[in-house]
C-alpha cells in the first residue's frame, strides 16, 4: 500500500481486527452488519499516519447518528476558538465564515451574532435539515471541487473555511483542498481542526482508530499535504478538547505571510516527541489496555456486579470491539442524544438508554465511553445524587474513579 498524502511505501503500525462503521448504530439487534479491517499505517516519508482500508462515503454516511453533543466543555471551546480566531483577525465583523462538516450548526451559531455570513456544508440529510431548522443555512452535500464551484456560485469567496474534526474523514484530503483553493482567494485561510497525533499516541487513545477517521495528522504531514496545494501553516493553537486537538490555520502561499512563532515551537516539540520509541509505546500499551479491560470487566461481571458503558461514541465501539465487549457483559450504554436511544451499538449489541432511564436504575459500574466529557459526565451523575456507581475509565491507562 501506499502514503495517500505523498506515494511513499507505508508500513502497518497497528492491527485493530475488524469492526462495522463506529457511527451505525442499528435500529435492532437482529440487524446484520458487515465489518471491515481497522488497521493503521505508517509513511516514513512524510510521517503520514492512516487507515488503509477507507469505506466508500455511502457506506459510513448511510446510517449515520453523530449528533454534536450539547455540553458546557464543547461551549467553552468554542468561545476558545472564537476568542483565538478573533483576536489575531483571522475572523472580523465583516468575514463570511464557511464551515465543512457543520453538523447540526452549533459552532456556527456560535459565532453567527459576531461576523457578517456563516453557511454550513454537511452531508447528512437527517443533521443538515436539523441545522437549518435552527436557522444554520446549511447545504446538504460532501465538499469537493465539484461543490466548491456550486457553494461559489451562490455564495461567493468566504474569507474563511473550517474543517472541524471531519478533515480526515475523507479518504482523499486532495480532493478537499482542490475545493478549499477554488473558494479561497489568496488572503483567505482555511482552518482545520482535528485530533492531534502526538496526543493520540501519547495518551494511548487507539479507540481514536475507526473508519471515519482515515487519517491521524501531525504538523509533519499536514505541512507535506498543504505543499502539494501551494499552501501552508501561518499559525497553529492547541486544545484539550477530544483527548488533545490541533487547530492548524492555513492559506495560500505568499511571500507577505506572518507565520505565527507557535508553528516553529510546535514543530520543533512534535520533532523531539514523536519518535519510532513513542509509536513503540502506544502499540504496547494498546495490548495492554486490551488485555486489562479485558480481564477487569469480564471478572466484573463474572462476580455479579452491573455495567453500563457511559456514552455511544464511535471510540467506545472500537474499544469494545477491539476487547470483545458484547451485551453479555455490558447491560445498556447510557447517551443524552435522543436520535442514539433505543438503537443498539454496532456488533457488541448494546441497548441504548437515556441518562433519565440509568438515573433510575444506576450500574455498579459506568465503563467510560466518553472519557473526553470525564469531568462533566462525573459530575453530573454526581449531582443527580449517585455516589455509588464506580466510572472505569480506559484511557490513557485503565483506572477506576
Ligand atoms: P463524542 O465525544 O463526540 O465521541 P466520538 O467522537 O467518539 O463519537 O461523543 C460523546 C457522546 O457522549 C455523545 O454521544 C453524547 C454523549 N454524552 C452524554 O451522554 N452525556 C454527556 O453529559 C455528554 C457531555 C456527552
Amino acid at each position: 500500500m501506499t502514503c495517500r498524502i505523498c506515494s511513499a511505501d507505508v508500513s502497518v503500525l497497528l492491527d485493530l481486527g475488524t469492526s462495522p462503521p463506529a457511527n451505525s448504530l442499528k435500529k435492532s439487534p437482529e440487524q446484520v452488519q458487515d465489518s471491515y479491517p481497522l488497521v493503521l499505517e505508517i509513511c516514513d516519508n512524510c510521517g503520514n499516519v492512516q487507515l488503509r482500508d477507507c469505506l466508500d462515503e455511502e457506506a459510513l454516511y448511510k446510517d449515520y447518528f453523530y449528533v454534536t453533543p450539547s455540553s458546557t466543555l464543547l461551549s467553552r471551546h468554542y468561545d476558545f476558538l472564537q476568542s483565538f480566531l478573533f483576536k489575531n483577525n483571522y475572523l472580523t465583523s465583516h468575514s463570511f465564515a464557511l464551515e465543512i462538516g457543520s453538523n447540526v450548526g452549533l459552532f456556527l451559531d456560535h459565532i453567527k451574532p459576531n461576523v457578517a455570513k456563516v453557511v454550513g456544508i454537511d452531508p447528512a440529510q437527517e443533521i443538515s435539515e436539523l441545522a437549518n431548522q435552527k436557522g444554520i443555512e446549511t447545504v446538504c452535500d460532501f465538499f469537493n471541487e465539484a461543490s466548491s464551484v456550486k457553494l461559489k456560485d451562490q455564495f461567493g469567496n468566504p474569507n474563511i473555511i473550517l474543517a472541524r474534526h471531519c478533515f480526515a474523514h475523507n479518504c482523499d484530503p486532495h480532493r478537499m483542498l482542490k475545493g478549499v483553493t477554488h473558494l479561497l482567494d489568496d488572503s483567505g485561510l482555511f482552518v482545520i481542526e482535528n485530533a492531534y497525533l502526538l496526543n493520540t499516541i501519547e495518551n494511548n487513545e487507539f479507540d481514536q482508530i475507526y473508519h471515519e477517521h482515515m487519517f491521524y495528522y501531525s504538523i509533519r504531514s499536514m505541512k507535506a499535504l498543504l505543499a502539494i496545494h501551494n499552501m501552508h501553516l501561518v499559525d497553529i493553537i492547541m486544545s484539550p478538547i477530544h483527548g488533545g486537538s490541533i487547530v492548524f490555520v492555513a492559506k495560500k502561499v505568499s511571500a507577505e505571510d506572518k507565520i505565527s512563532s507557535a508553528v516553529g515551537k510546535y514543530t520543533l516539540q512534535e520533532d523531539l516527541l514523536l519518535t519510532p520509541s513513542a509509536f513503540k509505546h502506544f502499540v504496547e500499551n494498546t495490548w495492554r489496555i486490551k488485555d486489562t479491560l479485558g480481564r477487569l470487566i469480564k471478572g466484573l461481571r463474572d462476580g455479579g456486579w452491573t455495567i453500563y458503558t457511559y456514552g455511544a461514541t464511535a471510540k467506545g465501539n472500537t474499544l469494545l470491539n477491539f476487547i470483545g465487549l458484547t451485551d453479555k457483559e455490558i447491560k445498556y450504554c447510557v447517551d443524552s442524544t435522543p436520535m442514539k436511544q433505543g438503537k443498539y451499538l454496532p456488533k457488541s449489541n448494546i441497548k441504548v438508554i437515556s441518562e433519565e432511564e440509568s438515573q433510575e436504575n444506576p450500574p455498579d459500574y459506568f465503563l467510560l465511553t466518553a472519557w473526553n466529557y470525564r469531568d462533566e459526565i462525573v459530575n453530573k451523575v454526581r449531582q443527580s445524587g449517585n455516589y455509588t456507581s464506580q466510572f472505569i475509565v480506559p484511557i490513557p491507562f485503565v483506572h477506576i474513579l
